[in-house]
């Protein structure tokens, strides 16, 4: 069987620009987070987002995207991933999920982050952990000449190990001229045999991970995904590219490669 994916295979001067656009994605989101606190209105994040896109001369890459109407999703607690900023105001035992895309010399850079509001539950910040060590053990498998599907293989067992569960309902995805671009990289193991990874690939691997049931049903705002059970959910997310040296995380601010917790 002959297989399809030259067009995504990315040149040096491809995943330059793409690391770039991850960069100034995690610059935001280094600030974004430094303001999260009890009191914040999600807005406010959004309002610095868009005022730091301004700077960087970048489009925020979400704003439009088939009609979402903001450029940064705040998802918070039981919110999985696609919330919208607005006058909520966060308070003490929150989590809040923001995820930011932009686009810089046409290409697109995309990551996520979960954060605390002051202080929260041991299950949430169990959760939190979890999920982020769980991206981790993903990106581990992104090395040519693997699955696709070893990723999701690798998270959904460490997740599950923990007691916490995977959502099946979205997928991390090829990212480069387009956001959302093949391979789909599920978090969870599929059942089959999925596309080889070879390098050059650049994907965004993104679990977003539940305390309950993964189960999800969407608001009547047509975009946030909520957990069924009311449960909270937790949502970190890298671009990476797959290197002969093995995978490089692309989406890396100033401040280096930000790890909230380390195992
Ligand atoms: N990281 C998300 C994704 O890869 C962000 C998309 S939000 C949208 O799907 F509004 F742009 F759809
Ligand atoms: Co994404």
């Amino acid at each position: 069987m002959k297989k399809h994916h030259g067009a995504f295979i990315k040149n040096e001067r491809e995943i330059a620009s793409l690391r770039e656009a991850n960069r100034l994605v995690a610059n935001i989101l280094d600030a974004v987070g430094d303001m999260v606190a009890p009191g914040v209105p999600t807005m406010r994040l959004e309002e610095l987002a868009r005022g730091m896109c301004d700077g960087y001369k970048v489009k925020p890459a979400f704003l439009g995207y088939q009609g979402y109407p903001f450029a940064l999703c705040c998802s918070v607690n039981e919110q999985v991933v696609h919330g919208f900023p607005s006058a909520r105001v966060l308070k003490e035992g929150d989590i809040v999920s923001i995820d930011m895309g932009v686009v810089f010399e046409g290409f697109v850079g995309d990551s996520a982050r979960t954060w605390p509001v002051g202080t929260v539950s041991d299950t949430a910040a169990k959760l939190m952990r979890i999920t982020e060590e769980s991206l981790y053990r993903g990106i581990e498998k992104a090395r040519a000449g693997n699955d696709v599907y070893d990723i999701g293989a690798s998270i959904q067992e460490y997740v599950e190990a923990a007691g916490f569960n995977v959502v099946r309902r979205f997928v991390g995805h090829g990212v480069g001229a387009k956001m959302h671009e093949k391979p789909e990289i599920p978090n969870f193991r599929p059942g089959m045999r999925g596309m080889t990874l070879q390098n050059g690939m650049v994907i965004a691997i993104e679990p977003m991970i539940t305390v309950g049931g993964h189960e999800v049903k969407i608001l009547d705002d047509n975009w946030t995904a909520v957990t069924c059970d009311g449960q909270y959910a937790a949502h970190f997310e890298h671009s990476v590219a797959i290197t002969p040296a093995g995978p490089e995380i692309l989406s890396v601010s100033d401040r280096g490669l930000v790890r909230h917790c380390s195992e």
